[in-house]
């Protein structure tokens, strides 16, 4: 691949420092900013600094000319679920008269209507719904981005949504990290059972998925009506003797031992957190477990957000994702997930662009993402904003002008090229 050299960099954001800090209390200083930047790519980074230094060895090379434009590593969206077919415009409608997720659940809408939509659904159905909403997300400057299994709750059905997932990663340039949540809900036809379905996700899913290489990390809903953390560490000392990574959905509607689960399991993330107690907080920062905030979900369901503030001022890292599923947030608009983060948690905008970046990469166990250095993939999302402080100002508008994945540059004059 031959070299590209972006010049005219206003701001090039490398997030050196928070990478130094492993993204704890990220501060300005922590972004790594050098302005009037050049960066100089094949797949990969070869060289960024001040484009008064750049080596005259570059000279020769595909010179572009960004204008001021700002640069950052490619945004990585950690929590999304976006396989999923059906509509539940309907019960956003119904918490709209004050009807809660809870109530909405129990009453048979919730995770499960989207379970039945999603298992009539066929496989070319889920994978061009599902590549529509992962080309949204490129075109927002996501390069990096999980998805989880969790509306199928067969074995049929949540290999269905795996195998929907592996075509995306084979078809479209972005990394995709696909996680198995085969524990999303205790399917309706186990209800009086649910046993026998936790026998099937040890004995049968968890083993298949692995054999089939299907999923980096296996996750489940730690919650009351859900899983129980018993239930939770049964499930999960299978998925890892399997060489799956943990992640826990933990503490999103009341405080019920998904957090101490994940210290103790060594997950890699524990994601939601709303009703996180300071010995959970505590716990988590010993293990070295990444908190994963969602607040498109409070902002969605009008519930009260997680307190952002105390876990970084406690040196918690913090990545944000957008949550991306039909229930607790219907966007992919992780730019928009950076302004509430902003506004309602009280985050700073370093704060922020580190969680979206560095940390979010973390939350991923990717060492060679969300961050730019000689050597890091040549993911750079590139912004036609006067300065990075404008990325969350701007709240909900695309300021995305071009996007690299890999070296390649796959937007152009707005259409979008992944082949
Ligand atoms: O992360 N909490 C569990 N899972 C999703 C919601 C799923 C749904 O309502 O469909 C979440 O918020
Ligand atoms: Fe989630």
């Amino acid at each position: 691949m031959n070299l590209t050299v972006l010049k005219g960099i206003k701001e090039c954001l490398t997030l050196s420092g928070a990478r130094a800090n492993r993204g704890v209390k990220p501060t300005k200083e922590d972004l790594g900013i050098i302005e009037n930047a050049a960066v100089v790519f094949d797949e990969k980074i070869r060289w960024v600094g001040q484009e008064r230094e750049l080596p005259k060895e570059f000279s020769n090379e595909m010179q572009i000319d960004l204008k001021g434009a700002v640069v950052l590593p490619g945004l990585i969206d950690c929590h999304t679920h976006i396989v999923f077919a059906g509509d539940r415009s309907h019960e956003y409608a119904m918490r709209a008269e004050r009807k809660s997720y809870r109530d909405i659940a129990d009453a048979g809408g919730g995770i499960l209507s989207t379970v039945k939509a999603t298992r009539e659904a066929t496989f070319d159905e889920l994978f061009s719904l599902s590549r529509t909403r992962v080309l949204e997300s490129m075109s927002r400057g996501i390069t990096t981005l999980e998805i989880k299994s969790g509306y199928g709750l067969t074995v049929d059905d949540e290999i269905k949504i795996l195998k929907v997932i592996k075509k995306l990663k084979e078809e479209l340039p972005l990394t995709i990290i696909p996680t198995f949540l085969g524990a999303h809900a205790i399917p309706p036809e186990f209800k009086n059972n649910r046993e026998k379905y936790i026998q099937i996700l040890c004995e049968n899913l968890i083993p298949q998925v692995a054999k089939e290489k299907l999923a980096t990390f296996c996750d489940i809903f730690i919650e009351k009506n859900y899983f129980t953390p018993d239930e939770g560490k049964q499930i999960l000392e299978i998925a890892v003797r399997h060489g799956l990574k943990i992640k826990i959905h933990a503490e999103q509607l009341s405080n019920f031992g998904g957090a101490s689960l994940a210290a103790k399991m060594g997950a890699i993330s524990a994601d939601h957190l709303e009703h996180l107690s300071d010995t959970d907080l505590a716990s988590l920062k010993k293990s070295g477990v990444i908190g994963v905030l969602l607040p498109g979900a409070a902002f969605f369901l009008g519930t009260a957000y997680p307190p952002a503030r105390k876990f970084i001022d406690h040196g918690l890292p913090i990545a944000l994702s957008t949550d991306w599923n039909p229930g607790t947030c219907m966007t992919g608009n992780l730019m928009l997930i950076s302004t509430i983060a902003c506004s309602q948690m009280k985050m700073t905008v370093p704060e922020v662009i580190t969680a979206i970046t560095f940390n979010a990469a973390q939350a991923l166990s990717l060492t060679n993402h969300g961050f730019l250095e000689q050597g890091t993939r040549a993911d750079l999302a590139i912004f036609g904003s006067p300065s990075y402080e404008c990325l969350p100002y701007h709240f909900s508008v695309n300021q995305i002008s071009s996007v690299f994945i890999a070296g390649k540059m796959i937007r152009r004059e707005n259409t979008w090229e992944t082949s």
